[in-house]
């Protein structure tokens, strides 16, 4: 039985770390946390921030979505499904950053955090046409140094966070002896959606999880349905706060099919 105050702290330092790398703390103004977004302080038409460099997030998640990532850690850990973390498309790392929190929060030994960009933004579309991230002129781009100096400020750039970088059609397929219980898919485009898929979903566990952030932008969510109907996968999605997570229910190696 864990230590009861162990446990309230535990909850209060994931709480703050939620709060900080979304910059709540600072930018909520009169929002509960729950409905804060940190994008209201972005001019989505313009792409660019209404806030100062100092004042931005180092994540675009919101409060739900690093409750999931924390619920599916969670699981992977209580079942025992094989494998590290990964997050492919980090931008400033906030999201690998409460991985690694989660490890030492949760006392989880073993296991690894990925974190997979171009550290040059997203790539425009070669294979689909018509995506509207291709006419966005902000690429969500920062360096990998400001990404270790991200994390390293919070205390968690240790061994234990893989940085894998490169364009994911480049970086991804030396991946294959990896194996994970839990992928993050976070890349916006078409494209980058689909090769990420088609790389990194062979790797991951029986019983481990999905997750797609960009479920609401019409390019990804194309990307996942093509590659899951390709693959024959059914096993169900489901929606949680704009991300799609769905279970993977056959052996690891191989994709579905049919
Ligand atoms: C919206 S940002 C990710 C947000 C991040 N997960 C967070 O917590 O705020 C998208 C990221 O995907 C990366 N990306 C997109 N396509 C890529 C590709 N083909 N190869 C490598 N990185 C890519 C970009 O460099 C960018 O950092």
């Amino acid at each position: 039985m864990p230590d009861p105050s162990a446990v309230a702290l535990r909850t209060a330092y994931l709480d703050l770390l939620k709060r900080s790398i979304t910059n709540y703390a600072y930018l909520g103004g009169e929002a509960t946390f729950e409905d804060f977004r940190c994008v209201d302080h972005y001019d989505v038409d313009a792409g660019q921030w209404r806030i100062d460099p100092l004042s931005r997030p180092i994540t675009l998640l919101r409060k739900g979505q690093l409750d999931l990532i924390e619920e599916a850690v969670l699981l992977m850990d209580e079942l025992n499904v094989p494998g590290d973390f990964l997050e492919a498309g980090i931008w400033r790392g906030g999201a690998v950053l409460f991985m690694r929190a989660l490890l030492e929060a949760y006392e989880i030994g073993g296991r690894r955090v990925f974190a997979a960009d171009s550290f040059a933004g997203i790539p425009a579309n070669t294979r689909a046409t018509n995506d509207p991230v291709d006419r966005w002129s902000d690429r969500w781009v920062a360096s990998e140094a400001e990404v270790r100096a991200n994390i390293a400020r919070f205390g968690l750039l240790d061994e234990r966070v893989v940085f894998v970088p490169g364009f994911f059609e480049q970086s991804l397929p030396a991946m294959g002896q990896q194996r994970f219980a839990l992928i993050r898919l976070d890349s916006d485009s078409y494209d980058s959606v689909e090769t990420s898929l088609e790389y990194l979903y062979p790797l991951v566990s029986k019983g481990g999880l999905v997750i797609i952030d960009d479920w609401h932008l019409p390019g990804c969510r194309q990307a996942v349905e093509d590659y899951r109907a390709r693959h024959g996968i059914t096993d169900p999605i489901q929606e949680h706060d704009a991300n799609a997570i769905w279970s993977k229910m056959h052996e690891y190696g191989a994709p579905a099919r049919g």
